[in-house]
């Protein structure tokens, strides 16, 4: 195990997660984590993360002191490598020129870090400190014009620092600064893999369950069904899974969930159609967040109330990711939406709540899924968010603009699915503006519906691009949607990126 402790930075759970794919288990812990409790963990390695703060400034995050007597080699990234040179008594200063981008650097002295490597090279920084002078006993590994100290190192005592971030994809050789730390100098052995993950898991879910019983959220989706198989291998029928209808969802989706978890996977399963309350507490609602937080609330709602008529349902289990958590704010990263499962959260909840998947990134839950067995068609569905066509019906949401996005979107994937580009595309979706314009439709005048085409590649949903979809298929999915679908007169494409957009219109 490497564990990575959390000053704060926008990414650090991306370095876990990089370190988990050189198969060594990674996990992010808060900065405030005891040394005790990291002599129960023994790990080969910690890794110090990014973090907003200047190491120099009373009160700036730091670590239990002990952790620097454990012995474990440390690797500091950017605010952590700032904070070993203010610990070891090296001097960090504010740089008068920020620094935010790709940036040379240049090896200067032989490090195990650096092993297998150009002499110069491509890597990303994002910083506003630097330091000017490495403590005493740590050697300069490589410098920047901008930036003298970008990389330091104290080999005797296992003690490392780069100034770049290695866990982005811009750096050209971040995997290797990652695999040289925990193969060279930590000596792991990279023979983790998901099925240790499900171990781990399973034998967490058995101990904090015990012989009680857990209701799961289960929309469908790739995340929900994932954390149900997984907390179904671990306790079996002491799982009941609950689907919400909420009105909200794809076609043809409802029946296909009670098909396959019902009969093929044979797990409790309760279906409860409420599609009525939700459209009722939305009537009238048109802003974005409003939205988001009426169907995340009015599930956990439904969800007690129904609970309350089972037995003994003490823990809710629900497949929150990692993305979920951090664009919906931690304490150190800005809000972007509320995502569903998160602030959608009431204060006063009876459950408590089994979320095992929330380290995990998209492509890890697919991974996952197919170890513990879940059918390709699931493991494969691209991700659906939560609060579903509420949030791709701009606006208001009424009966009839969910009609037009259910059958257009069914419309879209029938098409990708015939062009042979399902896996290709790792969302597609149609969205429904909430506005109107003029056409022309058998001589006559029409005033109709816009839809908006919304397809995107992505590896974690943290950053997309639009998906190139040829003009053919294109032009077949248009044609069909203005034939098709009453009260459309217009297609339109979506041709941002994220950032600066977001995936989903709302
Ligand atoms: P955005 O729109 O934030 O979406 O770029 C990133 C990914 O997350 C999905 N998404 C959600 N998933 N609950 C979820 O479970 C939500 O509230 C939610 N909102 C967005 C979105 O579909 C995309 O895959």
């Amino acid at each position: 195990t490497i564990v990575v402790l959390d000053f704060g930075g926008q990414y650090n759970q991306l370095i876990a997660r990089r370190v988990r794919d050189l198969g060594v288990y990674s996990e992010l812990y808060p900065n405030t984590v005891s040394a005790e409790k990291l002599k129960e963990i023994q790990p080969k390695g910690i890794i110090f993360s990014g973090g907003p703060n200047s190491a120099y400034v009373e009160g700036a995050p730091s670590c239990d002191p002990e952790i620097f007597e454990l012995g474990i080699p440390i690797l500091g990234i950017c605010y952590g490598m700032q904070l070993l040179a203010h610990q070891y008594g090296g001097k960090v200063e504010a740089a008068e020129q920020r620094e935010y981008g790709k940036a040379l650097i240049s090896v200067e002295n032989e490090s195990a870090l650096y092993e297998g490597m150009p002499h110069e090279q491509s890597v990303w920084m994002s910083h506003g400190d630097k330091i000017i002078e490495p403590p005493e006993g740590f050697q300069v590994d490589a410098t920047n014009p901008n930036c003298p100290v970008a990389g330091m190192s104290d080999a005797a005592r296992g003690l490392y620092g780069v100034q770049f971030h290695p866990e982005v994809q811009h750096t050209d050789h971040g995997d290797t600064f990652l695999k040289n730390f925990a193969f060279n100098v930590c000596g792991c052995d990279g023979e983790w893999t998901m099925e240790n993950f499900i171990d781990i898991e399973v034998a967490n879910i058995r101990e904090m369950v015990g012989d009680r019983n857990v209701l799961c959220a289960l929309s469908g989706g790739v995340d929900s069904s994932v954390a149900a198989a997984l907390v179904h291998r671990a306790i079996g029928d002491q799982l009941t899974c609950m689907f919400i209808d909420h009105g909200l969802l794809r076609k043809g989706e409802a029946d296909s969930v009670m098909e396959t978890f019902g009969e093929d996977f044979n797990m409790n399963l309760i279906k409860i159609d409420a599609k009525d309350r939700f459209l009722n507490k939305l009537d009238g609602v048109s802003d974005p967040e409003e939205k988001r937080k009426i169907i995340g609330n009015e599930f956990i709602y439904l969800f007690e109330e129904e609970a309350q008529k089972l037995t003994n349902m003490d823990f809710l289990a629900q497949g929150t990711l990692y993305t979920d958590i951090i664009e919906s704010g931690t304490d150190t990263a800005q809000t972007i939406k509320s995502h569903h499962n998160v602030g959608g959260l009431p204060e006063d909840m009876h459950f408590k709540l089994i979320e095992p998947l929330n380290t995990l990134f998209k492509d890890e839950v697919r991974k996952l899924g197919t170890e513990l067995g879940v059918p390709d068609e699931i493991v494969w569905r691209q991700p659906f968010p939560g609060p579903g066509l509420g949030i791709r019906v701009l606006g208001e949401i009424t009966d009839e603009k969910l009609e037009i996005v259910r059958e257009s979107d069914w419309i879209l994937r029938d098409e990708i699915h015939k062009a042979g580009l399902d896996r290709e595309i790792w969302q597609y979706f149609t969205a429904l503006p909430d506005m109107r314009s003029v056409g022309v439709m058998g001589d006559a005048r029409t005033y109709d519906y816009t839809v908006g085409i919304r397809a995107v590649t992505s590896v974690d949903g943290m950053t997309s691009d639009w998906a190139r979809i040829p003009y053919d298929v294109l032009e077949k999915i248009s044609t069909r949607i203005v034939n098709e679908v009453k009260h459309v007169n217009r297609v339109v494409y979506d041709v941002t990126s994220k950032p600066p957009s977001t995936i989903e219109w709302e």
